[in-house]
């Protein structure tokens, strides 16, 4: 295509359509490929949410999550080690409660020794330069499943916050780094913060889960935590309706305002819009969780021959990147932080 002429078919040369701009110019080679390329996916992109159990030596498969497991407190802290040693920032934690330690009010979500706290303990002993992420809501802990204190049929929002803010300075106390609330209760964060700061824990931060969306991504996430036979209706009252933006700003805007560090918009994929109109807005650290359902689709697709699993596990999470985030949530972490090694 040295010389350019004009094709029978098309009235003008296609240097005359364009002006003689040709974008395919940059896309040429690899090496100019690279050199333009204006997003990175990189290790220190990733958190690794990963789901604790009680008991010793347990690494129990998750049918509807090929290569995820429910980890002993043990196991996780092995696992802690080696994302550490892959360079992986930070890991969230979620836990399969035993069903006797349920409650109407998910009371043992405060217990100093609960399964979260002794995983924080563990993978902070085994992993010290590897950030926890607790998770302060209720869920995991209440026997009817949801985020907050059923009472009459209504999830309360100020006696939850209240039971919120205890189970946040318990794993303050056993050594969380973040705080991540994701119940969504009105004046959690503030509540938060203030009680961090009274109990002399100025630096741990928050991380907000502030749009938090009212998602059929989450199934099998209920799964790994126990939690899917249990919940009674749907989280309508308290997560934000999947048709709505300014109300995912608003949240955000008011979670800051009280004192929130970071951003989370959950879940992801489906959810870029918001990751990008909050970075645009607010300029702070923003995060995504690419949520179980999100994670199971890729998985499936791939097992069934559908897709190529690795290409479209990197170009979803390089995707959350060019939306604006700062980092992502993803069962892939470790998957990721091997490949980009590589
Ligand atoms: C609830 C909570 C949810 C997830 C993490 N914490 C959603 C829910 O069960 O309503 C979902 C994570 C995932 O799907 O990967 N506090």
């Amino acid at each position: 295509d040295r010389i350019s002429r004009a094709p029978t078919r098309i009235g003008r040369s296609v240097d005359e359509i364009t002006g003689s701009r040709r974008l395919r110019r940059t896309r040429k080679a690899d090496w100019s490929r690279r050199l333009v390329q204006e997003n990175r996916l990189t290790v220190d992109d990733l958190i690794w949410p990963i789901f604790l159990v009680d008991g010793e030596n347990k690494r129990e498969p998750l049918p509807a999550m090929p290569g995820v497991f429910r980890l002993s407190v043990d196991m996780a802290a092995q696992e802690a080690k080696r994302a550490a040693s892959l360079g992986i920032p930070a890991i969230a934690t979620f836990p399969y409660i035993d069903h006797a330690l349920k409650d109407q009010t998910g009371s043992h979500a405060c217990h100093a020794d609960n399964l979260i706290n002794r995983g924080t303990r563990a993978i902070k002993d085994a992993a010290p330069n590897i950030g926890v992420i607790t998770d302060a809501a209720l869920d995991p802990f209440t026997d009817h499943g949801h985020d907050g204190i059923l009472r009459d049929g209504v999830i309360v929002n100020d006696e939850t916050v209240d039971q919120v803010v205890a189970a946040a300075l318990s794993q303050a106390r056993a050594g969380s780094d973040i705080i991540a609330p994701s119940d969504m209760m009105d004046g959690r964060i503030g509540a938060i913060r203030d009680a961090l700061n009274a109990d002399g824990f100025q630096d741990v931060a928050i991380m907000s889960y502030a749009t938090k969306f009212s998602s059929a991504f989450y199934g099998p996430y209920r799964e790994a935590i126990g939690t899917s036979g249990l919940l009674k209706g749907d989280k309508k009252t308290y997560y934000l309706d999947p048709a709505n933006t300014d109300e995912a700003m608003r949240e955000a805007e008011q979670d800051l305002s009280e004192g929130a560090d970071m951003l989370m918009v959950k879940p992801g994929m489906p959810y870029l819009d918001i990751v990008h109109r909050l970075k645009e807005t607010f300029a702070v650290p923003t995060f995504a969780y690419q949520v179980s359902g999100e994670f199971t689709m890729i998985k499936a697709a791939a097992a069934n021959g559908w897709i190529d699993g690795e290409r479209a596990m990197l170009e979803s999470l390089l995707a959350f990147k060019r939306a604006g985030c700062d980092g992502i949530l993803t069962y892939f972490a470790p998957d990721v932080a091997e490949l980009l090694a590589s």
